[in-house]
């Protein structure tokens, strides 16, 4: 039997209707969410998302502004410049799109934004938060994955999550987030022996690895659901996933296609995490906080 195929992009947009009554609250309220989003270098996938962020923003009510450096600029400037954000009371999220050219220091410019500001969700003080089980800012792929679940009403409590990569920006969220909804975790990764046994074991399993087309149907357990965070160009130009969407849906019970699956959800948990922490600085400043 083929599997439903969950709508992403349906459900982003209804979600993103949603955000949009809420950022018009806090525009009443006189607070305007705003988002600033900092690209370094001029990759062409990076320079894709980015700008369907600032779409995004655009579409839902959400100031935002793209800074965008040339890949040889001194790591200083971008540190100068975050310091600025951090310091600006307009400005609610602070967003450095990875990967970084190698003269960063991936982890001291994402401990450079200010935890309150951080819309992905990636300084160690949110990580922390969320392996806590009390999360500030969730990391928006993982939480675009949860939301989906939680939209299909799957019940994980006891169900084998099985996870394909160990990626601070999803795999391990990831895993973090399905273990607090009482499912048992495995995360794969490229050391894994044999991903195809705890692949055929997996009641929900997630591909996040960036190797198009690596998950058969062979791979997957009659009636699982799978979750496709894979987004790859093929050399014909087509877009796919880390899943073989074909084969797999004859198997899967649920599953997510490329384009139009997770990468839309991706985007409206950004939008949800800027326009969450603009109703905490709206909720600081009736409180009468300096800000
Ligand atoms: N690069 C790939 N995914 C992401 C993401 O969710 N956030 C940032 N900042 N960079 C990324």
């Amino acid at each position: 039997m083929a599997a439903v195929t969950i709508d992403g992009k349906a459900l982003a947009l209804d979600l993103q209707a949603a955000l949009q009554i809420r950022v018009q609250a806090l525009i009443q309220a006189g607070t305007r969410p705003a988002l600033t989003v900092i690209l370094v270098g001029a990759d062409a996938a990076s320079q894709v998302y980015v700008r369907n962020k600032v779409q995004g923003c655009e579409r839902t009510g959400i100031v935002s502004a793209m800074l965008h450096y040339p890949s040889d600029v001194d790591p200083t400037i971008v540190f100068d410049r975050i310091a600025e954000l951090n310091a600006d009371p307009a400005i609610d999220g602070i967003l450095v799109q990875l990967p970084l050219p190698a003269q960063f220091d991936e982890s001291a410019i994402l401990a450079a934004i200010s935890p309150d500001k951080d819309v992905d969700g990636f300084h160690a003080a949110n990580v922390g938060a969320l392996t806590q089980g009390a999360p500030r800012f969730i990391p928006c792929t993982p939480y675009g994955v949860m939301k989906m679940l939680e939209k299909e009403k799957v019940e994980l409590k006891g169900k084998e999550a099985v996870i394909i990569g160990r990626s601070n920006i999803v795999g391990k969220p990831m895993a973090a987030l399905l273990l607090a909804k009482g499912a048992t975790v495995t995360i794969c990764h490229s050391q894994t022996r044999d991903l195809a046994f705890h692949t055929r074991r997996a009641d929900v399993l997630v591909a996040a690895v960036g190797r198009p087309l690596m998950i058969t149907g062979e791979m997957i357990k009659p009636g699982a659901i799978v979750i496709d965070v894979g987004i790859n160009r093929l050399a014909s130009g087509r877009l796919c996933g880390d899943v073989d969407f074909d084969s797999a849906k004859e198997t899967a019970a649920l599953i997510t296609p490329v384009p139009g699956g997770v990468g839309p959800m991706t985007i409206t948990m950004l939008l949800t995490n800027t326009v969450e922490a603009a109703e905490r600085r709206s909720a600081s400043v009736q409180a009468g906080a300096p800000h």
